[in-house]
């Protein structure tokens, strides 16, 4: 990119792009490698431990799907899968059991947990230092205190992908559409920590496309299929597109992903723009494994 905003660039997903079309499954595939070369450095094996409570079909997938992936980067895999049934009392002695556990560096009980049971209170269980997933209050308050701790997948990944095509992201205008505890707010954290200047839209936003057109990096996590337009897009503008909405397909009966960005009118545009799927879907597991190793390294006070 030369700065200059002329005729579409390239031709990427059968989408004309002005300007690159991020590529998360290699960039997460070869974070993936890097964390497999270090974990077969250290002198024991970093363990995960993956809870999952219930029968829902989706966390099944997840959930078989992270612990291939643990087990594939050479690290330990202990998984818990328990009844529907299961009481609140026992799920906490099991967190218990795991924040002690000598061979567990991260703890992940998979959501959504089943109704009966308080996720806040089972979620805030984990030890902070074992907390690979983010989500405890305790984490939050250490992401925005600027303290060392372990931050929530999805986000990490996000600015991942943001440094290694933008390097410097200093002063740059961010605009974060959602404001979810697990997305929006530890994302707009991050980028304030990297000096740009952050604004979190939400439903109740003013004018929100005026707003977005302001934004040199623009992420979107609110869970809406294609809300974000291509009018929406500063030219050269960086798009993140969070959002995995699954929606009727042209052939009926069929089904297909897509973000909360309309991509094929954000894509001629944009200056780099992540494609639902093969955006930051695939970061997010490969975050965890980041998380795990950074949380074995502090558990186990080795020195990088
Ligand atoms: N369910 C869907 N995504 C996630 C995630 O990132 N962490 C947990 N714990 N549960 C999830």
């Amino acid at each position: 990119m030369n700065g200059q905003i002329s005729a579409p660039a390239r031709s990427n997903f059968g989408v004309q792009t002005l300007g690159e079309i991020i590529d998360g499954k290699a960039f997460a595939a070869n974070l993936l490698s890097t964390i497999t070369a270090e974990v077969a450095k250290l002198p024991f094996k970093p363990g995960l431990a993956v809870v999952l409570v219930g029968d829902d079909a989706a966390s099944r997938v997840y959930v078989a799907n992270k612990i291939r992936t643990t087990e594939q980067a050479g690290m330990l895999s202990v998984h818990h899968r328990l009844g529907a049934d299961t009481t609140q009392a026992e799920l906490l002695a099991l967190v218990a059991r795991l924040n002690a556990d000598p061979n567990v560096h991260g703890i992940l009980v998979q959501l959504p947990l089943p109704k009966h049971l308080n996720a806040d209170e089972v979620i805030n269980t984990i030890h902070p230092d074992k907390d690979v997933d983010g989500l405890t209050v305790v984490s939050a308050g250490r992401l925005a205190s600027g303290l060392p701790g372990l931050v929530s997948c999805t986000p990490l990944g996000c600015l991942l992908l943001l440094q290694d095509h933008l390097a410097d992201l200093s002063g740059l205008n961010a605009v974060v559409l959602g404001r979810s505890n697990l997305v929006g707010k530890p994302i707009a954290q991050l980028l304030l920590q990297q000096n740009c200047t952050v604004t979190i839209a939400h439903s109740k936003t003013r004018d929100l496309a005026a707003l977005c057109k302001t934004a040199d990096i623009l992420i979107a996590a609110v869970g809406r299929p294609e809300m974000v337009r291509g009018d929406w897009i500063k030219p050269g503008a960086t798009v993140i597109d969070v959002g995995i909405n699954r929606v009727a397909a042209a052939t009926p009966g069929k089904t297909k992903l897509v973000g909360d960005v309309a991509f094929a009118e954000a894509a001629p545009l944009a200056g780099f723009i992540t494609p639902v799927p093969g955006g930051v879907g695939p970061m997010t597991i490969a975050c965890l494994l980041r998380n795990t190793l950074t949380a074995a390294r502090r558990i186990e006070k080795i020195e990088r």
